[in-house]
């Protein structure tokens, strides 16, 4: 070869060798949230026993956390020497910092210890898991050289989690802060009183104790199977002061603000139980043992106000939050209606009936917590019967009370149950872990934008952030919470710190994926649903086709049409599968070797409107979208238990009129169609529908079910071209239900015509 080839050749295979080291290093910096710059450098830092630190009390708790997280995570003992440095910068933004790891050097600076804090995290991510569970065995960990600037998109960043319905030991309260502040979220909010349970030691009432934390048996199954069983076994418990002090004290440590909730008026039924006087009736209750809203509340007596000053008093001196929640949501108004006390009380203060009443409450419960110097949080019921002043609203019933709020110019944190309720379920599999209903998969979690879109720029500013809520009554143990909260928590992680704008969902899976070893090593019983496939009927000029697709790359789709298990042995997937008759699809992700996730199964029905014109003259709501109307003819009938899946569309209280065209004149000789019926949901079926052909209307009458789904089906025998069904809402929740007063959501599945 020539000499010049040679040296070409040379060149050539250096570039190769560098671009093969920078690949290896950028799969390295896979941080969740995302930061907001990182830069890749040349080179890497090796960390081993001659590596020291240096900071001062500026950064005790940050530069501590991460001593101790190398020494207990590996055999490397650290020096006192500057290779780790912490620098005071106060032109960073409060929770900001920057780390920038050398060859030489990794200097973390923050304007304070949290933003340091979260340095930490970031650096922590870059180490390999085996330190989360003290099992590294090198002497020397080599870190990439990386430049990151972060700072978060929100100063709110929280996660909930409701121990009335079950509890959870300090040991995971702990784990549970600990993932919180591994992923720089900033907020725990401690819901601790509930209808089923009061959870929070008061000593001025020993009942709260001996009888509101103790039911005398729970739920089996789901609430909408009917009858209802129970498994007659004493269930409760409370966290006792000293532990509560011990859990505020590891989370301060972790910059982790915990926010307690105490829930009044609604959702008292257990102090009731204990205090029956507090109550309208003064009859004695038990504490509840199935889930929903109970009409036994809190009566706004002076006798009531007194109790609650003094449980807020031991609250106050437990927990140094600026923020004490106060619940508001799901108080039934029935017993103030037929209260003598309730009506001489609204006649008295002028107010305009029970809604004021509501108000009324919780301004007083606010003027007291104000002049504590505490603020309050309540759910979006405080906005009914007008906003106390200074309140702080959690949109919760989707984002409209965050809209109605923010206007008002109060403070607002977004937790709608669409994006952020993560009791639903997150996989449409039927072998999920019973859970309330609802469907909550990661993308959806990931897709949240914060700042609703009715808002101008002013009024954005009062959006704090975001929350994630965990109800736990279907998750009796910390593994099936765990479960439940992972990897949701890792998306809404991204939502609240990382720029809207640079959220690549695609890139978080990557990461997610990369993430599962720290969670395996951090002992969290996360689901993978990674592996599963997604498919969607296409009717174009060409016909009917159903491409598939999966997450992770690398794999290769093997699928079957004869309803058979795929195997290694199956047809790879390579284009999108013809549809030509009805089929009943299966197909999982495989490596070379083996099936990776859960089998995808889809049965595809053929029947006379799949892939024609449909529109509907409402959009569903936002919210519960399904694949829009076309959805509603392509073949697929939705999830039993999953009213929010591609599937299913929802409509909040609006009549809606679906029209079908055929193309053709053709001859039907039925309809059906389904409605979900999830009353606990706030989720009714219509009472009637109007079929209209071209010459004819008829009408079909639903009877009322406690089922959770009601199929129906309109026998004709007719030619048309056109099929219109006129669906009439519900209308508002009666009352004595759940959510009464507001407005039935509708949930309509496939419309089958044969
Ligand atoms: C709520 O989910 N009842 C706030
Ligand atoms: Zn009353």
């Amino acid at each position: 070869m020539h000499y010049k080839n040679i040296l070409l050749a040379l060149v050539f295979m250096s570039f190769l060798f560098n671009c093969k080291e920078e690949d290896k290093l950028t799969k390295d910096v896979l941080i969740i949230p995302q930061p907001l710059e990182q830069t890749i450098n040349k080179g890497e830092f090796i960390l081993n026993s001659s590596t020291g630190i240096n900071y001062d009390e500026n950064f005790k708790i940050s530069a501590e956390f991460l001593k101790v997280f190398i020494e207990e995570g590996s055999n490397i003992k650290l020096q006192s020497n500057n290779m780790i440095s912490f620098i005071k910068d106060e032109s960073l933004a409060d929770e900001g910092y920057t780390l920038e790891i050398l060859p030489e050097s990794i200097i973390i600076k923050a304007k304070t210890d949290q933003g340091a804090f979260y340095a930490v995290q970031s650096l922590r991510q870059l180490l390999p898991p085996e330190f989360e569970d003290g099992t590294v065995e090198e002497n020397e960990i080599a870190i990439p050289s990386v430049t990151i600037k972060d700072k978060p998109q929100f100063s709110y960043r929280g996660m909930h989690l409701d121990v009335g319905r079950h509890m959870f030991s300090v040991d995971f309260i702990k784990k549970y802060i600990d993932a919180l502040a591994m992923l720089k979220m900033n907020t725990f909010h401690w819901h601790l009183t509930e209808d089923q349970g009061w959870r929070i030691e008061i000593k001025k009432y020993p009942k709260l104790q001996e009888i509101a934390a103790f039911r005398n048996e729970t739920l089996i199954g789901h609430y909408s199977d009917q009858p209802h069983q129970f498994d007659g076994k004493k269930y409760g418990g409370y966290y006792t002061q000293g532990e509560i002090k011990e859990v505020v004290a590891y989370a301060q440590k972790r910059f982790v603000t915990i926010i307690p909730e105490i829930e009044l008026p609604g959702h008292s039924q257990a102090a009731i139980a204990a205090y029956p006087e507090f109550g309208c009736t003064g009859e004695q209750v038990e504490v509840a043992t199935k889930w929903g809203v109970f009409e036994d509340i809190y009566c706004p007596k002076e006798e009531t106000f007194a109790f609650l000053e003094d449980v807020l008093d031991e609250v106050l001196a437990l927990f140094p939050s600026e923020y004490i929640h106060i619940g508001g949501d799901e108080a039934p108004k029935t017993r103030w209606s037929n209260c003598e006390h309730c009506q001489t009380l609204i006649k008295k203060e002028g107010l305009k009936g029970e809604h004021e009443l509501q108000s009324y409450f919780i301004s007083k419960i606010e003027k007291y917590l104000n002049s504590k110097g505490r603020q309050i949080i309540g759910w979006d019921e405080i906005l009914e019967g007008g906003l106390a002043p200074n309140a702080t609203v959690m949109s919760w019933r989707g984002i409209n009370g965050a809209i109605e709020a923010a206007k008002q110019h109060h403070n607002v944190i977004m937790t709608p149950t669409s994006h952020c309720y993560f009791d639903y379920y997150q996989s449409e599999n039927e072998n999920e872990p019973i859970a309330i209903g609802g469907f909550l998969p990661l993308e959806k979690v990931y897709s949240f934008n914060p700042i609703p879109e009715e808002l101008n720029e002013e009024e954005a500013k009062y959006v704090l952030g975001v929350q994630g809520n965990i109800w736990t009554e279907y998750m009796k143990t910390s593994e099936h919470v765990e479960y439940m909260a992972f990897p949701r928590i890792l998306a809404m992680s991204e939502v609240v710190w990382s720029k809207t704008e640079n959220k690549n969902y695609p890139d978080f899976v990557k990461r997610i994926e990369n993430f599962h070893k720290r969670l395996d090593a951090l002992n969290i019983n996360y689901a993978n649903h990674l592996f599963e496939i997604e498919g969607e009927l296409i009717s174009d000029e060409s016909g009917l086709s159903y491409p598939l697709q999966t997450l992770t790359e690398g794999n290769t789709i093997r699928f079957t049409l004869d309803g058979s298990e795929p195997t290694v042995y199956s047809e790879a997937y390579t284009k999108p599968i013809t549809i030509t008759e009805s089929v009943s699809i299966k197909a999982s992700v495989f490596n070379l070797e083996e099936k990776l996730g859960n089998t995808f199964s889809q049965d595809i029905n053929l029947h006379k409107a799949v892939g024609k014109t449909i529109t509907i003259n409402k959009e569903p709501h936002k919210s519960y979208p399904g694949s829009g109307a076309k959805g509603l003819v392509n073949g697929i009938s939705g999830s039993d238990s999953r009213y929010g899946d591609k599937e299913w569309l929802g409509f909040w209280g609006d009549d809606i009129k679906i029209t079908i065209d055929l193309g053709e004149e053709t001859e039907i000789n039925s309809i059906e169609t389904r409605f979900h019926n999830g009353n606990g949901q706030w989720i009714y079926t219509p009472t009637e529908i109007e079929f209209e052909f071209e010459n004819e209307t008829k009408h079909l009458k639903i009877p009322e079910s406690k089922e959770n789904l009601v199929d129906i089906a309109l026998d004709v025998k007719i030619k048309t071209k056109i099929i219109t069904l006129k669906i009439a809402n519900y209308g508002i929740i009666p009352k004595g239900k759940q959510g009464a007063g507001n407005k039935a959501w509708t949930f309509i599945d496939e419309i089958i015509v044969n």
